[in-house]
């Protein structure tokens, strides 16, 4: 196997548990607002990639988009199902897809769509992110939102490495996450081991996180060289501006 389809590889890996995941992340619900707001001035139909477990996907089912998400997680779409399956059908529209970002294809146009929550930073090279930004530009109707959310990268916290393990969440009577984690400087790619220990229900294990970084120049030449043009750049989903102290980098684009 090619050392860049074991990134991939492993990736799946991480996201194979989808209750950990939502125990993880559901509560972060913040975002939730901005993903509305930006849709609703797209159109009715949103296309989210990396739909994970349905965190953003099952509040714009409710808010009335024709919603459609894909990941390549089964086990992620499995519990977004279950969850899009509590909804009257009568009422609300929607499909949970399994594929991959680089290569999904469907037969119809959408008014926006979106990669929140930092999963483009699962696309490892600048191959990977063109043919997946090539399938977006297909699927995309002229003058739609490509809309996309990653970390600003913070040097001083990317490096160094963290060889001792750190504590990074604590759920109570549920399990507690350790890491272990380095920066590739060549690749821009952190390596982050989530080391898992349960209490007492269930024997830990490890897995592996795996994000490449995007610069804020290099990430706004991404979109361009693929036929996108910027129109906003925020620094945070209160749609303040981008600048070098912002959390995140959260681009909203068209073509
Ligand atoms: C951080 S989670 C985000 C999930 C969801 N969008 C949310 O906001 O909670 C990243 C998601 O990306 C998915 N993913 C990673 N690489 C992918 C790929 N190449 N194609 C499709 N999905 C992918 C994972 O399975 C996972 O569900």
């Amino acid at each position: 196997m090619k050392k860049k389809e074991d990134l991939y590889k492993k990736t799946i890996d991480f996201h194979d548990d989808g209750e950990i995941y939502d125990v993880v992340n559901s509560s972060f619900v913040e975002d939730v607002p901005f993903w509305k707001k930006w849709c609703e001035k797209a159109g009715k139909n949103v296309l989210e990639l990396c739909s994970g477990t349905g965190r953003i996907g099952i509040p714009l089912i409710k808010a009335g988009f024709n919603y459609t998400g894909i990941d390549n997680s089964k086990d992620f779409l499995d519990i977004a199902r279950k969850k899009a399956a509590k909804l009257d059908p009568n009422k609300y529209s929607c499909h949970f897809l399994h594929g991959d970002m680089r290569s999904f294809s469907l037969k119809q146009k959408f008014d926006s769509i979106i990669i929140p929550f930092n999963a483009f930073q699962h696309m490892f090279t600048s191959d990977d992110i063109t043919r997946c930004m090539g399938q977006v530009k297909k699927h995309l109707r002229k003058g739609g939102l490509f809309i996309v959310n990653v970390f600003n990268p913070k040097l001083e916290k990317l490096i160094p490495d963290y060889e001792k393990e750190r504590d990074i969440y604590k759920f109570p009577k549920k399990f507690s996450i350790f890491e272990t984690r380095r920066y590739d400087k060549a690749s821009q790619i952190m390596f982050a081991d989530w080391h898992y220990k349960f209490y007492g229900q269930r024997k830990d294990f490890t897995k592996n996180l795996i994000m490449r970084v995007f610069y804020p120049q290099e990430f706004n030449s991404y979109f361009e060289a693929n036929g996108f043009r910027i129109i906003h750049k925020f620094g945070d989903y209160k749609g303040r501006p981008f600048d070098s102290s912002s959390s995140c980098q959260v681009v909203i684009a068209t073509r």
